[in-house]
């Protein structure tokens, strides 16, 4: 079976006639990175450790915002005879299931299913399916698993599923009615490309923050009503001629959506409505690596204080979001089959495009959605 991994460097164990490997950078770390080959792995069904489990074979993959530490921890401490395969969306044909299996087949598809904060089943991990998603073979129980439909190709399903239960339980923790003004941050992000698509069809107002217009016809396109250009240096963002704007012809935003709470919420909170209804939801930070990078974050905005004291004096819930339910991801599957819902996928690798895969996810700013490997 084959890896794509972070692998200990320089790579004399790695680099043989089977294995493709490339050198890459990335935020100043050097990286080694390979397609590998290794050992089949064994499942047998009837051993009782697997009669809730299924063998899997990974046929395409995706990496996350939150795979780059990973990817640069591993980067900074693996020894020369160590590999670490990395990846965490996939989509995957069924190989074989255990007895007590219900709903899934040889033959069937599935995505990761990373419901949190409960697996459903005891003893079963809740998030993230694996950290591993490029490992070719896979056991999985079952309810880290969820079918999809033929209608949704491997390219789409293979960057679906963090991304669509993320964004579908913002959106449901939010309460969105019809008719509000919604503000999504850092526009570009896979996140909030997922966030974007899924308020299309819910009558809503949205606005979004970037820090660049690129891409701004795309987004026009997808239903938002304006993009902001912000300047990440600059400490105060409600002097933007074109937020001060918005802030008044809206009355105030109704909800900010943001995946990045450190690069905004300190700037951005006062643009909700003040007195009562504003709520801000936040899945994630921006300041993940900097322990291997040695780069130094720079908070700004205004301090804890200030923001709880604005929460406060103004009735505005201030929500944390850690993926989804189950739920979330089957109505975004749903959505998706039925064309309410899609999903940005800006390119696909396969073969010896390893170096291409890696530096199109984490290093270019043209990155436009999900960048996918298929195998
Ligand atoms: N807790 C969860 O369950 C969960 C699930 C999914 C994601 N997340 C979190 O959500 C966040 C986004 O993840 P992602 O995979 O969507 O990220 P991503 O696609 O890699 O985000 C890249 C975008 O971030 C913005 N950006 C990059 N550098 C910036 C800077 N210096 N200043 C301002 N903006 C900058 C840019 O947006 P613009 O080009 O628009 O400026 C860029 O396009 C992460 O914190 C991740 O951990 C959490």
């Amino acid at each position: 079976m084959r890896y794509v991994a972070v692998c200990g460097s320089p790579l004399l164990k790695f680099n043989d006639s089977q294995n493709v490997v490339r050198s890459l950078e990335m935020e100043g770390v050097n990286l080694t990175c390979g397609l590998l080959h290794g050992r089949d792995i064994q499942f047998d069904p009837q051993a009782p450790e697997n009669h809730c489990n299924v063998l899997v074979k990974i046929l395409a993959f995706s990496s996350n915002y939150r795979d780059k530490s990973i990817i640069l921890r591993a980067a900074t401490y693996l020894s020369q005879q160590n590999f670490y395969a990395f990846g965490s969306d996939f989509v995957a044909e069924v190989l074989a299931v255990g007895p007590k299996v219900e709903g899934l087949q040889p033959g069937d598809r599935v995505i990761n299913n990373n419901q949190y904060p409960n697996s459903g089943i005891e003893g079963v991990m809740p998030g993230v399916t694996t950290n591993h998603s490029s490992k070719e073979l896979q056991i999985f129980h079952q309810v880290k698993l969820l079918k999809i439909p033929n209608s949704i190709s491997d390219e789409v399903a293979a960057g679906f599923s963090i991304g669509a239960q993320t964004s579908y339980s913002m959106l449901r923790k939010l309460k969105v009615q019809p008719g509000e003004n919604i503000l999504v941050t850092a526009a570009k992000s896979n996140t909030s490309l997922f966030v974007i698509n899924a308020l299309k069809h819910r009558g809503v107002n949205v606005y979004a923050t970037s820090t660049s217009r690129k891409f701004e016809d795309k987004l026009l396109a997808m239903g938002v009503k304006q993009l902001i250009q912000i300047d990440p240096s600059q400490e105060d963002w409600l002097q933007i001629p074109e937020l001060i704007q918005v802030y008044r012809e809206t009355g105030g935003i109704d909800c900010i959506v943001d995946p990045f709470f450190d690069l905004h919420i300190g700037r951005l909170l006062p643009l909700l409505r003040q007195g009562e209804g504003g709520r801000y939801v936040t899945c994630g930070l921006y300041e993940q690596y900097s322990t291997y990078t040695g780069h130094h974050f720079n908070y700004q905005g205004m301090a804890l204080k200030d923001v709880m004291l604005f929460a406060m004096i103004n009735n505005v819930q201030l929500i944390g979001n850690c993926v989804g339910k189950t739920a979330d991801l089957q109505q975004a599957i749903d959505d998706c089959t039925q064309g309410k819902f899609t999903v940005a996928v800006d390119s696909v690798f396969s073969g010896n495009q390893i170096r291409e895969f890696i530096d199109r996810t984490y290093n270019s700013r043209k990155r436009f959605g999900k960048v996918i490997f298929k195998y």
